[in-house]
Parts: C-alpha cells; structure tokens; sequence
C-alpha cells in the first residue's frame, strides 16, 4: 500500500521562514558530513532541483539511483520514486523529505485489486501480461510482468512485450490509451489517472495558442485524450526538455505539465518563452495556472535539510521488494 493511502493529506502546521540561501549552505554541508546525495525530480522546486546531485524524470532517476557512490540517498520526489531507489539499492539506506507525498496514480490502483482483477482475467480465459506504469507501489510491481515510464514505455512494449499475448495495462488510462495509439497494441486500461494532468482546459489551452501565434503546446502523456490530441509535442518530462533544447528559434511553448518543468525547461533553453497551460479547479469549474502537483510540493528545503540532519523519514525494505526488483531491473536497466 502506498504511504499516501496510511495517513490523511492534512498539511502540519507553516514551518517558520527560513532564509533559502541559508538552508541550501546547511544542505550542501550536511550532505558531506552525512554521505549523502540527493536525487531530485523536475516537478519539485527549482531551488531543490538547483542544490540535487542528479536532476531528472522517473527513468533517468531510476537509473542514477544505481550509480549513486555515497552510502545515503535523499529521494526529493514521490514515495514510489523513493521506494524505487531503495529496491535498485538495498544496501543504501534512503530517504524522503516527506513520507506523505504520495501520487494519485499509484493510489488509484491497490495490490489486492489488482491481484483480484488479474485472477478475474485469467479465469475468463485472457492470455496477458501486466504492464505498469513506474506510478505504482512496489506491492504493484511485485505482481507486474514490464515496468514502464513516460520515457521509456513504448520501445518496452514494442521490444519486449510477446505479440501474442495482450496487455493489461496499470494505472493510468490516459497514457494507457496514448500508448495503444502509437504502438497499435490492444490494452486492457486499469481506470487510473493523474490528478495534475487530469484537469487541464482544453478550451483555455486553445485559447492561449491562438494569443501566441506560432506557440507550440507540449503535453505529458497523462493527460487526457483532447488535449494529447490538440498538442504540438507529446512527450515525458525528459523529452519535453530534450526537444525544446533542440530548437535554436526562439518560440513560445505552452506546457502541458506539472508548472515545475517550466524551471529545467528554461536552463535548457533560455531563448524560448514557457507558459503553463490552466487548469480547471474542480469545484467551481473556474480555470487557475496553478497545475502543481501537491504530493511534489510536500518537498521543501526545509523538509530536506531535516530528513538529512535527522536521518528519517526513511524507506524501509519490505519483503515484496526482492520480486519488485527482478521486475525493475529487467524493464529499466537493459
Ligand atoms: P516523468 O518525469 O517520468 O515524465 O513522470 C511524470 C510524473 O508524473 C512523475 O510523477
Ligand atoms: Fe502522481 Fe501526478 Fe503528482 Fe506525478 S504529478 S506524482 S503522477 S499525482
């Protein structure tokens, strides 16, 4: 079960400020005196993301988690990405600024649904293997056969999922259905989906083009259909930031994602202009640029100066990490 699952989304009490400046010199100290580096995703602050070790999507960050070289990992992201790391590294001890940034994702799709969901299919006779997206809990994984993310799912399904067998694909219908249109696979769609690229407006999308003639719109593959379907570039984080790192005209590029990615996308390339494409708040269908992802924002400098100084919150080693890993290593490492 995710830890997002075990404890309400109650905000504690405002920390007192801090001088930023003064946290990331206390950071970087604590970071030699603990061994430790720090691993950050592109939907966390900038000022995270400015003082992390290695910077990147769910892939790239999967991947680094194995080369890191000190004894502890600080995990500024989502509790499955920290979970992750620590199943790639049993031997490390890992840990998260805020044990309660979970993801509506990897809430939506609970392992024992899953289990029984899978046993349906098999006694009606379907013949599949379970694809999930990296959105998952490691008791997920466990029960998977491929894990896949935005940067990586469709050359794993078109190398290495058999031909003959469909697919059942967990959790996230919208990149679930993408992926069915670009690699031409029937998929079994768990009813998933991601609470930030859920809810943006296709109508306020298509009006912020229209206000900036030869903009481009750039949109995660969680998002939904229309606006996947309206999109100049659809594409992960990572290759969001490499495409607009390979246009040399300055352009506008109006982005379809989680509003942190504006920060690597302008180190990337300074020449171009991003700007968020609105949400929809949910309760009074009014429309706000505010698509920040609020498990991402439970990472604060504050929260990782603790977690460094006070060794925990920390990720501990499950049982169902041992088959979670088999499955990890062999979808992202090969
Ligand atoms: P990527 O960075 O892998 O594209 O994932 C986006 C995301 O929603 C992470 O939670
Ligand atoms: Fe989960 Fe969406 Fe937040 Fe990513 S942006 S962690 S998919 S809720």
């Amino acid at each position: 079960m995710s830890q997002s699952n075990l404890f309400p989304l109650v905000d504690a009490p405002e920390a007192p400020y801090e001088d930023p400046l003064d946290l990331m010199d206390e950071i970087e100290r604590l970071k030699v005196e603990r061994d430790a580096s720090i691993l950050a995703h592109y939907y966390v602050d900038g000022e995270i993301q400015d003082i992390a070790d290695y910077v990147g999507d769910s892939l790239k960050l999967a991947r680094d988690a194995t080369n890191v070289k000190t004894s502890t990992i600080v995990f500024s992201g989502v509790h499955f990405m920290a979970e992750s790391a620590k199943i790639m590294n049993p031997e490390k001890r890992v840990l998260i600024p805020d044990l309660l940034a979970g993801c509506s994702l990897a809430d939506s799709c609970p392992p024992d649904k899953l289990a029984a969901f899978q046993e349906k299919l098999r006694a009606e006779g379907h013949d599949f293997e379970t694809v999930a997206y990296i959105n998952t809990s490691a008791a997920v994984k466990s029960l998977c056969d491929w894990i896949v993310t935005s940067g990586n799912a469709r050359e794993l399904i078109e190398q290495k999922v058999p031909r003959d067998k469909e697919i059942l694909f967990v959790p996230d219908q919208h990149l679930g259905r993408y992926l069915m249109e670009v690699t031409g696979r029937e998929m079994i769609l768990w009813p998933g989906s991601c609470m930030v690229h859920e809810i943006f407006s296709l109508q306020d999308m298509l009006r912020a083009k229209r206000k900036n003639p030869g903009s481009q719109v750039l949109a995660h593959p969680e998002c939904p259909e229309n606006i996947l379907h309206a999109a100049d570039f659809v594409g992960g984080t990572e290759k969001m930031r490499r495409h607009v790192a390979s246009i040399s005209e300055p352009t506008t590029f109006l982005v379809a994602t989680e509003v942190n990615m504006i920060h690597p996308l302008k180190l990337a390339a300074p020449q171009h202009e991003f700007v968020p494409v609105p949400g929809i708040m949910a309760d009074s269908g009014e429309t706000c640029a505010c698509n920040r992802c609020p498990h991402m924002a439970r990472n604060t400098l504050q929260k990782v100066r603790d977690c460094l100084r006070d060794g925990q919150p920390e990720i501990e080693w499950q049982s169902y990490f041992d088959r979670a890993r088999e499955v990890l290593e062999r979808s992202l490492l090969n």
